[in-house]
């Protein structure tokens, strides 16, 4: 709530191009370190971003490494001046590579956010199926969250963010808890390793960007670690998604994108958002589904051909 009675998106959607704490949703059409020294210090819960990877897209000019961590150390420094105490700063990223060798870009970044004084809280390790095929590495299938917090009282929202439990109905068999279930109903936390898919050519969000991220990935961010009402900051925005994912969860939601292109196409998507009418993958779907994998836990142990007892066996021929 904002004040007696109003909430956050009742009042009309406006896409403003200017930051001002008074607005809703910001998409600054420039570069982030301008769009930065324009937000207040302590002004905003999350920061949220996959910058670019110095690797030579069509959105950068490939720099020399040392030259790519200057520029990244700038905005880094400015995220930590407009971050609120209790808030964080999420950067997901993968490898440079320099004439086939891979430098992790989360280990060189890390004494940058670490000289600051930030605090890692996680290094998540985000799993997916589709990329490039390499002949001479094994195929990289994963990229990083490095999460910092700038403070130790942070915002950690667990339940939001729960997810299922493989085996539910699991009960204490013994003990003075005999008959409870034996794991949090609400669910598990997710851990440090995420497997959702990354948007390829099949999947329902994507667009003509080469590296978006799927919103479903910021989702679980958004809900972790920050409140209704509070910013969420993506100053490397594309295609709008960490701005998508944070209105969905009734946040407010700035970002700067400096190519024309990029900024047309967030703005008709966070559009798309607020008219309900953008085609997402739903984060609670899942990738591995237990009960289509025969891990049914609701089904009676009982004794197969050949007398042993199974649980988990949904073949059965009276099924
Ligand atoms: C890795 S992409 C981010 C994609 C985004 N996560 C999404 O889901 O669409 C990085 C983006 O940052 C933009 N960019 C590069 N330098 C920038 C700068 N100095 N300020 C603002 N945007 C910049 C690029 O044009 C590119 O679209």
């Amino acid at each position: 709530m904002i004040k007696g009675g109003e909430t956050l998106f009742s009042r009309s959607h406006e896409i403003a191009d200017e930051f001002a704490l008074s607005e809703t949703i910001v998409v600054y059409p420039g570069d982030c370190i301008e769009l930065l020294k324009s937000i207040p210090d302590e002004s905003l819960q999350l920061i949220v971003t996959s910058p670019p990877y110095n690797i030579g897209k069509e959105y950068e000019k490939k720099l020399h490494l040392d030259l790519y961590l200057e520029q990244q150390a700038r905005v880094i420094k400015e995220c930590a001046r407009v971050l609120t105490p209790t808030g964080s700063v999420c950067w997901q990223v993968g490898n440079y590579v320099d004439r086939g060798s891979i430098i992790p870009l989360d280990a060189v970044l890390y004494p940058i956010f670490s000289e600051i004084g930030f605090k890692m809280r996680n290094r998540i390790i985000w799993h997916f199926e589709h990329g490039l095929h390499c002949s001479q590495r094994f195929s990289g299938r994963y990229e990083t969250i490095i999460w910092f917090t700038k403070s130790d009282d942070y915002v950690f929202n667990l339940d939001p963010v729960r997810i299922p439990q493989k085996y539910p109905q699991k009960k204490h068999f013994k003990g003075p808890k005999a008959g409870q279930y034996s794991c949090n109903p609400l669910g598990k936390n997710p851990g440090d390793l995420w497997i959702i898919p990354n948007v390829k050519n099949n999947h329902v969000e994507k667009t003509e960007h080469p590296c978006q991220f799927p919103v479903e990935l910021i989702e679980r961010l958004v809900l972790s670690l920050s409140n209704e009402g509070d910013w969420v900051l993506d100053p490397f925005l594309g295609t709008g998604t960490s701005i998508i994912a944070a209105i969905r969860h009734k946040r407010r939601g700035v970002g700067a994108e400096t190519l024309p292109n990029y900024v047309r196409l967030a703005r008709q998507r966070i559009q798309q958002e607020i008219d309900c009418t953008l085609r997402t993958r739903p984060m609670t779907r899942q990738v591995f589904v237990p009960v289509n994998a025969g891990n049914n836990p609701t089904v009676v142990p009982r004794k197969n051909d050949f007398g042993q007892m199974t649980l988990f066996d949904n073949n059965s021929k009276d099924e």
